[in-house]
Order: structure tokens, then sequence, then C-alpha cells
């Protein structure tokens, strides 16, 4: 690292090819050409292909735009493989692993561009996507002049051009016979400083999916406890402290909430699973880590019943769409079950997301899709906090808020909203196991 904390951009870089240009792609891609290498990146959707030889961003990540500006002229992006193939070796594979109806990756786009590539002594596919363990084996034997390179990604969201230069530990994972490629791979990250963890491709596959399981299980482990809190009195948010500051546990995805989201942990978990499955091993942990997953989501509706009764003809807004805040993915977003288990109930869901709308108004059709929060608000037997955009923060909760709803009722699904102003205004205000005694009876606005 240079002195002022950011990478040493070095002349005659090694030039890099990034296939597949959604969330993933763009950041390898776009990060590369600010450590100073020419980028040769390549999509099969032609409007992307487009929009971003215009230089728009087609997602939502934070500082994305601006080093997509700053580093236009390193940034090669076209629809068309053969380029990527003459001007760079190492290929990085950052295509879409969808899951299937089984909880197995859906690996198809992969394959296609294993085939696309062929056989080639002078390229290495170096592998972003998450792929189920045994995967790199079964492709290097598929092609075997193709060298093959696991290379697992641990970006989040919103945060993914930062995890990208500041990363806690990179995996490199190789066989013998892809060792020099390793050793290339490798070289690339060492201006970002961190440790990088040298291993055979199964393993590397494995820290993946182990990591994000993990991660799982914490959350799942938290949402647990707060359940439990709720019955017996404590408060989560007290316990996760208590236990954090312990340095064997850590204070980090200790959150209590309404259920994990997003692309990367439930499809992640359920291959997991399903792998340890296929081999014969039941990982009961892993059941149970997505049982409560999914009951943790239902249980905002029993806390909306608990004081409205039938939620027949009942208005609820929800705030937020996107399974996290600063991204507009909704991808296994917990809104979408909760909306539709509304809409089962029989109430009338009214949704607002700062960014996420749009997608929201094509995947819930029977939800009313609203402009602002105040708009979702007005008129509202109950409010659900979805996700925790600072923007719900600084809703005026004790003055306009209280005066559009019908019933002043606040289920806060991560914990976000400041409850004593909250209960002071009059709300009823219900958390994920957090003490009882802040909880007011609601009466009519
Ligand atoms: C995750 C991993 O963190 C990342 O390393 C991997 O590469 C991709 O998957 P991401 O899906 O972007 O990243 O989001 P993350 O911030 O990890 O949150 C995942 C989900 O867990 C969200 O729905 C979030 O709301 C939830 N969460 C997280 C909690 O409920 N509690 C917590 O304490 C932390």
């Amino acid at each position: 690292m240079s002195s002022n904390g950011q990478p040493r951009v070095t002349s005659e870089l090694e030039p890099i090819g990034v296939i597949g240009a959604g969330w993933v792609g763009l950041v390898t891609a776009v990060c590369f050409a600010e450590l100073g290498h020419e980028v040769h990146c390549r999509d099969i959707v032609r409007e992307k292909v487009d929009a971003l030889a215009r230089g728009e961003v087609p997602i939502h990540e934070p500082q994305l735009p601006d080093l997509l500006e700053r580093n236009r002229e390193r940034l090669h992006v076209t629809a068309d493989l053969a380029p990527v193939l003459e001007r760079a070796e190492l290929l990085f594979c950052c295509v879409d692993t969808p899951p299937t109806y089984s909880g197995d990756a859906d690996l198809s786009r992969v394959e296609q561009v294993v085939d696309e590539i062929g056989e080639s002594g002078d390229h290495a596919l170096v592998m972003k996507s998450t792929v189920p363990v045994g995967t790199g084996r079964a492709i290097a034997r598929r092609r075997e002049s193709l060298g093959y390179v696991a290379n697992p990604e641990f970006l989040k969201e919103g945060t993914a051009v930062a995890d990208f230069m500041h990363p806690d530990r990179l995996v490199v994972g190789a066989g013998d016979e892809a060792a020099s490629f390793a050793d290339r791979v490798a070289a690339l990250y060492e201006p970002l400083g961190a440790p990088i963890v040298r291993t055979d491709v199964e393993s590397a596959e494995m820290i993946k999916l182990a990591s994000n399981a993990f991660l799982a299980t914490k959350i799942s482990f938290i949402n647990e406890i707060a359940n439990v809190s709720e019955e017996l009195g404590a408060d989560v948010a007290e316990v996760a402290r208590g236990m954090g500051l312990d340095e064997r546990i850590g204070p980090q995805f200790l959150r209590a909430g309404i259920g994990y989201g997003g692309s990367c942990f439930p499809k992640d978990v359920s291959s997991l699973k399903q792998l340890a499955g296929n081999s014969g091993y039941h990982f009961q942990l892993l059941t149970a880590v997505i049982e409560v997953n999914e009951l943790q989501k239902r249980r905002t509706i029993g806390k909306l019943k608990k004081h409205l009764g039938s939620l027949v003809g009942h208005d609820v807004a929800l705030l937020g769409v996107a399974f996290k805040p600063h991204t507009d993915d909704v991808r296994e977003a917990t809104s979408l079950v909760l909306a539709a288990r509304l809409m089962g109930e029989g109430a009338n869901v009214r949704v607002f997301d700062p960014v996420a709308g749009e997608r929201a108004a094509e995947l819930l059709p029977g939800a009313e899709v609203c402009r602002s929060a105040i708009e979702a608000l007005d008129g509202a037997a109950g409010a659900v906090l979805v996700t925790e955009w600072p923007e719900f923060r600084e809703l005026d909760w004790a003055g306009e808020v209280r005066e559009r709803m019908a019933t002043p009722l606040v289920v806060d699904g991560r914990n976000f909203l400041d409850r004593e102003a909250l209960a002071d205004a009059g709300f009823a205000y219900e958390g994920v196991g957090r003490r009882r005694a802040a909880v007011r009876t609601p009466s009519p606005a």
C-alpha cells in the first residue's frame, strides 16, 4: 500500500478479463481498473454493455459510479468474448449461479462460459462465482489445458467497493497444474495488503460456502435468543453487546431481526446443505438455520395481530423492500414473503422503498407501491420497518406520522427506530427481542 492508504498503482500490470458484468463482475472489473489494470469485461446483455459504455452503472452500489467514471479509459466492455480472450489471460468468471428447485446451484451459466472458452493453455478461468465444492475439479477434468483457480468473493452489497479494496483475507485455490496461474492471481491482490490464503480448489470452494453458512447460523442463533428473550424479559440488544465483546464470539452478525435475505445467504446455505445431502451427510444444523429464518419472517404477522386482531381490511405499511439498505436488490428479500403473507391474511399492503420500489411493483402485483414513506403510512393500522434505510429514522414519527396513521402501531423488524421516542409519542412499539417495558397499548389516533 502507498503512504496515503490507497493501493499502489504500477505500470505493466496484468490485463484482466471479467466474464459477466452483474454485481460481482462489475465491482471486480471497476476495482481492478482502479488498481491500474486494463480490464476487458464481457456481458451477453447488449443493453448493459451499451449503458456501461455510456458510463452508466446499471445497479445501485455506493462508490461504483464515481470509480467507473474515473477509470473509463481502462475499462473495456463488450458483448463478445473474442476480444477478451485476445487481450487477457486471467478470466474472472462472475456469472450467476442461482438456486434450482432442489436447492442445488444452477451451474448452466458457468458451463456456458467454459464451453465458449474451449481448450486453451494460455488462459485460466478464475472462479469468483459461488459454486459447489467439486465444481473446479470437474471443470479441470473436462478442459485439461485450461487453468483453473478458485477465488471466491466475500463482498457485501452496499459496501462492495470498500470490501474489495480492504478485504479481511483473500482465498486463492488451485491444483499443482495451475500453480503459476494462482501465483499471478495472488500477485494481483498484493497491493491490498491482506492475508492471502493459498489452498487447493476444494478447500477454497468450501471456505466460501462455510463462511456464509456460519454467518447465517450466527443470525439465526441471535434471532432465537431474541425470541426467547421476548418471553423471559431479557433485551437482545444488551445480550448481543455482552456476547460480542468476547473476542471468541465477536460483535458482528449478532443483530436480531426479521431474518436474513439477499442473493447469497439463502442460496449458499441451501447449496451447502444440499451438497452435504448429495454426499450422504445430513447437515442437521443448517436445516435448523433455514427453518428458524423462515419462521422469523412470519413472527411479524403475529406481532401485528396481537394488537389488531384480524388483519382483514386493515392497511399495513411496509417500510423497505430491498433485502438490506443501500441496495436495490430484492432477491430473497424478507419483504416479499411478508407482503404475500399479509395479503393472505386479508390486509391491504402498501410498500415504500427509496430505491427498490420499481422492483417491488413487478414482484408484488397485489401490493400498492407508494412514492413516499408518508404515503404508505397514511391511514395505516400498522407499520412494519423491514429495511433499515436511514431516512426511516428521520421521519417525523411524533408529528406527521402519528397524525396520519389510523393506529399508532410500529413493528420494528430491525430494532432500528428510537423506541423510547416512539413510546413517548404514544406508539405501540414491537421490536425483535427487546424488553417489553417500552411497549404501550395503542389507542386509535
Ligand atoms: C453476504 C456476505 O456477507 C458476503 O461476504 C457474501 O459475499 C455475500 O453474502 P450480502 O448478502 O451483501 O453479503 O449482505 P450482508 O450484509 O452479509 O447481510 C445478509 C443478510 O443478513 C441481510 O438480509 C441482513 O439484513 C441480514 N443480517 C445481517 C441480519 O439479519 N443480522 C446481522 O447481524 C447481519
